[in-house]
């Protein structure tokens, strides 16, 4: 699992009994999840060199590669080595506002409805919160919400929704077709 902040999608992969967080990598050296990961006893490791990232997670045998707010853009070379076996999160309906900012650019739009996307990663889309989509869920927005408010509950929606794509793809159960992917079951 790739992260750089705070872990709790990291934390909701843990604590699925039915889903083995192989080791972590933090862009970040002071990322609160790299703690997550030290109490699990996971295998982590800061950097934010490639090759090492690529080194740590084959020396652990990872079969797929989670992202969770992992804020640096991986090169191609990168996404060609673990082809159709990269996942993303997003805090947004893809391709509706992509980026770092997505929660606040959705409430400062004025949507009524906005959500989460599960996403996989490949090497046509190397650019941020692109990729063929897996999973997605909406979430109403009302005129009195606060970004962080919609966080919170969007937080929680990727709680459910991540570790259920991650068990979807262990079960064989996500074929892509292009852009479009087949989730059966
Ligand atoms: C999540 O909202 C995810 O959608 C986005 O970054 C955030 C990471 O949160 N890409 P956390 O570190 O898992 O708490």
């Amino acid at each position: 699992m790739l992260i750089s902040g705070t872990g709790t999608n990291l934390q909701a992969l843990i604590d699925a009994p039915d889903i083995d967080v192989g080791c972590v990598v933090s862009s970040r050296g002071d990322a609160a999840g790299l703690a997550r990961a030290v109490a699990a006893g996971i295998p982590s490791l800061a950097t934010q060199d490639e090759d090492e990232t690529t080194a740590f997670l084959a020396a652990h045998g990872t079969e797929l590669v989670v992202l969770a707010g992992y804020m640096r853009i991986l090169s191609a070379a990168f996404v060609e080595r673990w082809s159709g076996r990269i996942l993303n999160v997003h805090p947004a309906l893809l391709p509706a506002f992509p980026g770092a900012h997505a929660v606040e650019d959705a409430v400062a739009h004025g949507v009524k409805l906005t959500g989460v996307t599960v996403h996989l990663i490949d090497a046509a889309h190397v650019a941020a919160d692109t990729g063929p989509i897996v999973m997605q869920e909406a979430l109403a927005v009302s005129y009195d919400d606060t970004a962080a408010e919609v966080t919170e509950r969007l937080h929680r929606i990727e709680h459910r929704l991540l570790p259920e794509a991650v068990r979807l793809y262990g079960a064989g159960k996500i074929q892509i077709d292009g852009r479009r992917v087949r989730v059966s079951g």
